[in-house]
């Protein structure tokens, strides 16, 4: 998968996919990421990128003209399955998103700043908008890097243990079970015997049973 990232703050994009199962994705040549500065993009003076909004009011509005150059001239060596725009009131990201986008091929993200967007972008390029919960970011770079991470670790190969991301909370609906590791007993607090019992078939049953305990206890809304 190949995603590219047009953003005007690219530093706060250099770390998050350098670490841990995304930079092991981009080492194995399962997943790419590119980011790009909309400021390359103006061909106005200072590189502008915003400007004041029609009809009055406080704060700045990403120009059209250099995101449809950014978007444009990646269209010209990419083809994108879908061109994603980060926003609050986009649809809120889950785990069914993230499945399905897991599968596809080439995405474009946009990252919002400012007051938003020209509306004519989303009109016209953006086939999807994202928002990563009911709070505001101070830009869309952090919920950019929240829904790649999300995607990357579900493409084919990226995990180890394939069985692993099938585990994870809200892949069945349900909240994960609880996980325990050595030691067996700490200050007298007993891993549950059953996990010591090396019944799979019961340990199977009790992780079941447990997800579902918690997920009527925790967020009854996904049962
Ligand atoms: N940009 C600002 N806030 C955001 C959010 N909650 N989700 C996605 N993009 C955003």
């Amino acid at each position: 998968m190949r995603i590219d990232i047009i953003t005007v703050q690219p530093g706060l994009l250099e770390s998050p996919f350098s670490h841990s199962i995304l930079k092991r994705a981009q080492t194995k040549g399962l997943l790419e990421v590119y980011t790009h500065n909309l400021r390359d993009y103006s061909t106005l003076k200072h590189n502008q990128v915003d400007d004041y909004q029609f009809g009055g009011g406080a704060g700045m509005v990403m120009m059209i003209e250099p995101v449809v150059n950014a978007i444009e001239s990646l269209q010209a060596k990419v083809q994108y399955d879908e061109i994603i725009y980060m926003t609050p009131d986009g649809q809120t990201l889950n785990q069914g998103m993230a499945n399905q986008l897991s599968l596809k091929g080439n995405l474009l993200i946009l990252c919002g700043h400012y007051k938003g967007i020209d509306e004519r972008i989303r009109e016209h390029f953006v086939t999807k908008e994202i928002s990563i919960g009911d709070y505001v970011l101070s830009g869309g770079e952090l919920a950019a890097a929240v829904l790649v991470d999300a995607i990357g670790r579900l493409i084919p190969g990226v995990l180890n243990d394939e069985t692993s991301a099938l585990l994870d909370s809200f892949q069945d609906n349900l909240l994960a079970p609880p996980v325990y590791t050595r030691p067996e007993e700490f200050r007298g607090w007993k891993v549950p015997d059953v996990l010591m019992s090396g019944d799979h078939k019961k340990i199977d049953n009790w992780r079941h049973d447990m997800a579902v305990e918690r997920t009527k206890e925790r967020r009854p809304d996904l049962l």
